[in-house]
């Protein structure tokens, strides 16, 4: 049985790892870390399982990372945990380069100081962000990076020292170069997450209106759940090599948007433009018809804004075999939006018995 340490296993792609993993026989240890809300919704489903273990870590902590490495002994280790939000590293720079950049450099040394540099396998997330202000369409293994955030150069660090660690020490360590990738785990800040959220609370009568930033913006976005075989895919190779991994289709977020209301039923008709352009819509439910329900709020733009993502994942599909139509962009909305339907009639039933609640409580109808 082979033994792996994922960081940032309570993160969407760990948790679909740690699922991944263990379906194929592996004993899947994991990182997490202290926080006030003890609630680990993506892997709450996994712990208990015999072959699931949790260990109390981070990432900025040099000792505990060692401790956990030299006492679990891994075969390979993926290393997802990061500051992952883009927009959050310019209000936190300095936070987002120690974990991000400096952090990888912890992880690598604490496998050279446990003894295992020459067995232990090592995945670094990297990221599509390093072609930030782009220099070529579409990216691929060999187009120059262009970092366009503190996010995007700290990851910059992290590609180039396990790169310099491949090569110094002849360690078998390689970087997924990964587009975005997205699902009904992906936090709800990101994009196509809020988005989805808004349509379901919109329809169902919970939320009036969605605000966003960068309408324009073009990415590259997959599923997650296809993306975790990959990152496992690249440390099963004979030897180390950096991949980039996406579906090789772009769409605007203007696009996701419109997809993802017509999938609740309304269809919007965008007007306007740059910070003036909203999303109206024209058809779906009588009380929504003509109302304004996208609208672009300047809160929402970035410092610098990488613009124009667009995988060409010809290597990936050559040398692992990746498939990356498996699945489409329209099939992503579908699912995220399902999801949240769900989801928010769920958190609607919840909020009505509150409600109710607090009136028979007032009215001494239950005690
Ligand atoms: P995510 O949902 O934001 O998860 C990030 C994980 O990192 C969480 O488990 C988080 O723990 C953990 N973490 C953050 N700071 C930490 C620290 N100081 N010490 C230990 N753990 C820490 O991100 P994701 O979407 O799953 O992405 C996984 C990785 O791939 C990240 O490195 C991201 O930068 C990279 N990436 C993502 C995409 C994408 O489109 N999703 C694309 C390219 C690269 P808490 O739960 O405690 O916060
Ligand atoms: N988050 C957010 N919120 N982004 C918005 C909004 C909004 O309201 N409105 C427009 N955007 C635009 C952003 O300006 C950006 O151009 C695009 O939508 C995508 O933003 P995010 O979903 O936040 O993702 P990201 O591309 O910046 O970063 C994600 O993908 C990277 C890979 O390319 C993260 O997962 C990173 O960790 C990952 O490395």
């Amino acid at each position: 049985m082979k033994t792996a340490l994922i960081t940032g296993v309570t993160g969407q792609d760990g948790s679909f790892l740690s699922e991944f993993l263990l379906e194929k026989g592996y004993d899947v240890h994991g990182i997490i870390r202290r926080s006030s809300v003890d609630f680990r919704e993506r892997i709450a489903h996994l712990e208990g399982r015999p072959h699931f273990h949790l260990h109390y870590a981070d990432l900025s902590d040099s000792m505990s990372i060692v401790k956990v490495v030299s006492s679990v002994r891994p075969d390979e280790i993926y290393n997802l945990a990061a500051q992952s939000h883009v927009q959050v590293s310019f209000d936190s720079p300095e936070f987002t380069a120690d974990v991000d950049a400096t952090g990888v450099l912890r992880v690598l040394e604490a496998v050279r100081a446990a003894g295992l540099a020459g067995t232990c396998r090592i995945y670094q997330a990297s990221t599509s962000e390093l072609y930030g202000k782009v220099e070529e369409v579409p990216q691929n293994e060999n187009t120059p990076f262009h970092p366009y955030s503190p996010y995007a150069v700290a990851k910059l660090y992290g590609f180039w020292i396990v790169k310099e660690y491949r090569e110094a020490y002849d360690m078998f360590c390689c970087s997924g170069i990964l587009f975005n990738h997205e699902s009904e785990r992906r936090g709800e800040t990101f994009v196509t997450r809020k988005i989805t959220l808004a349509a379901a609370r919109i329809v169902q009568g919970l939320q009036e209106k969605l605000y966003l930033g960068n309408l324009s913006s073009l990415r590259d976005w997959g599923y997650a759940k296809d993306y975790v075989e990959c990152m496992w895919l690249i440390l099963q190779q004979e030897t180390p090599e950096d991949f980039v991994i996406a579906t090789g289709v772009q769409h605007s977020v203007r696009e996701f948007a419109y997809l993802a209301f017509k999938e609740v039923g309304i269809e919007l008709k965008f007007e306007g433009e740059g910070a003036d352009e909203k999303g109206v819509c024209v058809s779906g439910p009588d009380n929504l018809v003509g109302k304004i329900l996208i609208e672009v709020s300047p809160d929402f733009y970035r410092p610098t804004d990488v613009v124009n993502l667009w995988g060409d994942p010809t290597k990936a599909k050559a040398k692992l075999g990746w498939n990356p139509g498996k699945t489409t962009f329209e099939q992503l909305v579908k699912i995220m939006v399902q999801h949240d339907m769900a989801k928010v009639a769920g958190e609607g039933a919840a909020a009505k018995v509150r409600t109710n609640l607090a009136e028979y409580l007032e009215k001494g109808i239950v005690k």
